[in-house]
């Protein structure tokens, strides 16, 4: 009987050791150091480094919002009109395409800040006209990305 107990005591003894060894704690703080690793390094490479890389985020955000109605390249007017070369373009300007007479009446020049402010609310820069369905562009970051596009040489 006391021999039975004695050894109860040791297998206790050597799972306390076992748990003291290698706690819960020290286990999850591991799995969750790890965690934020693979969080952390494939973030280094996105961050924008140059020019080439900014261009390029700008472009997904223009094909995400802006591409199912406009190209970039001269000529290939689509729903909307093509964007080729746009700042610095006359609003409403291009001769083969049939824009609203709001848009065609507007009487500026496109440049970054009136793009900016167009993208987010077309309706405030040029009331009535007919770029529609567009929801608007809202975080000031993404219409700031397809401006770059917009205004990088691979569009002009
Ligand atoms: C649902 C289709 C659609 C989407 C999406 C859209 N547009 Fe348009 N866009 C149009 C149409 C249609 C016009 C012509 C409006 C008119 O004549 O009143 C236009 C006109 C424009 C013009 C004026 C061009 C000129 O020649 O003066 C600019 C600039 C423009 N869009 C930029 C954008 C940008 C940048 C995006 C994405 C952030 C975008 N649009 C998304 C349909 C769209």
């Amino acid at each position: 009987m006391a021999r039975h107990l004695a050894g109860t005591n040791r297998r206790d003894r050597a799972f306390n050791r076992q748990e003291h060894l290698c706690p819960r704690t020290a286990i999850s703080g591991l799995v969750c150091t790890t965690f934020l690793v693979l969080l952390g390094f494939p973030a280094v490479p996105q961050e924008p480094a140059g020019k080439g890389a900014d261009t390029e985020s700008g472009q997904q955000t223009f094909n995400n919002a802006c591409r199912t109605c406009h190209t970039t390249k001269e000529g290939d007017n689509r729903l909307g009109p093509n964007l080729h070369n746009i700042i610095g373009r006359k609003a409403g300007s291009l001769q083969n395409y049939g824009y609203s007479s709001a848009m065609k009446g507007a009487d500026f020049v496109w440049d970054k800040e009136k793009l900016d402010r167009f993208i987010a609310k077309p309706d405030e820069v040029v009331p009535g006209n007919n770029m529609k369905p567009y929801g608007g562009l809202t975080p000031a970051e993404d219409r700031a990305k397809v401006i770059v596009f917009l205004e990088s040489p691979t569009t002009n």
